[in-house]
């Protein structure tokens, strides 16, 4: 089928069923193009808590589908590629988490929401890229675990003061190989450009940006932003939605930030998952009660970018 029938049967079935699509600022641009809302891990939390639609179809990566089934556990949440597994989400496990716990008892665990539903069950409380330091500064602990991203955690610790960080040594490939070099060609080449990086790169990289944001907090910036060029140290799809958004402005992805999970979502899958309304996101009903709390704390404290 080519990509204009399949647009349109998604289109037609999604309005059958009552469906919504959700799909991740780095989802490929012709599912970004179908989508209902595009959005960073925090928006579309947000998003799945006050839908009103009966089916949501979340294109992203697991963990984030897991969150919109947490959050809506009445509705019936798609997941259209099971294999788009976050690899960085995977990194904790829940036991050994459980004994840091018990080596820190006065220490809280912030679960980034990159975590499995295990993991966020154990967490006091989660956050995203957009609210770390605010989540951090959220609470009365002077001791805070925080997993999975080291790079994250460093971020925020640099942020919030008269706390003891415990980082989990996790990372994401995607964001952990942009180097400095990656920054310093592109800097060269468009000499006048904004420099955005996403706080799951190296603090060097980090150093060498204007900037640090989540996904959403770069769209929000480029739209504000009297610059007219932006090279852009995340996952290279978001590109898309910023060339779409501001026509008029230049935006340079690092070629290789490339999330291989991400990209397992097509329109076919898409499209098949309206069809059979099939795989669905199953969680046991013990995880996702308690997995909800720190989901729903973290959304209390919003957005900090
Ligand atoms: P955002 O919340 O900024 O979209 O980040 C999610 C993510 O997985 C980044 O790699
Ligand atoms: Fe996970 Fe990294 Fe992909 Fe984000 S970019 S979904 S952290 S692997």
């Amino acid at each position: 089928m080519d990509t204009a029938h399949l647009i349109e049967n998604i289109r037609l079935l999604k309005d059958r069923h009552n469906a919504i699509i959700l799909a991740h600022n780095y989802q490929i641009p012709e599912v970004q193009d179908v989508a209902d809302v595009i959005g960073d891990s925090l928006d579309l939390a947000q998003q799945a808590a006050k839908t009103n639609a009966e089916y949501i179809i979340f294109c992203g990566v697991d963990f984030m589908a897991e969150s919109a089934k947490i959050l809506n556990p009445e509705k019936t949440v798609i997941h259209p590629s099971t294999d788009a597994q976050c690899p960085m989400a995977a990194m904790v496990d829940a036991e050994l988490l459980g004994s840091l716990k018990e080596e820190h008892p006065q220490a809280a665990v912030v679960a980034y929401i990159n975590t499995t539903a295990k993991v966020k069950a154990i967490a006091d409380i989660c956050c995203t890229s957009s609210n770390g330091a605010k989540v951090v500064n959220s609470l009365p602990h002077k001791e805070i675990i925080f997993v999975p991203d080291r790079n994250l955690g460093r971020y925020v610790e640099r942020t919030v003061t008269e706390k003891t960080m415990i980082l989990w040594p996790g990372i994401c490939s995607t964001h952990h190989n942009i180097t400095t070099d990656d920054i310093a060609t592109l800097k060269q080449q468009h000499p006048g450009a904004e420099v955005l990086v996403h706080p799951e790169c190296t603090l060097e990289v980090i150093d060498c940006a204007d900037h640090a944001f989540s996904t959403n907090g770069m769209v929000n910036h480029a739209k504000t932003s009297e610059s007219k060029e932006f090279i852009i140290g995340t996952e290279k799809d978001l590109c898309y939605r910023l060339k779409k958004e501001n026509p008029t402005k230049e935006f340079y992805p690092i070629p290789r930030a490339i999330c291989p999970a991400m990209k397992k979502i097509t329109l076919e899958k898409v499209l098949n998952s309206l069809e059979t309304l099939e795989p669905r996101i199953r969680l046991p009903q013990d995880i996702m009660k308690r997995a909800v709390v720190p989901l729903k704390k973290m959304m209390d404290v919003g957005r900090g970018d």
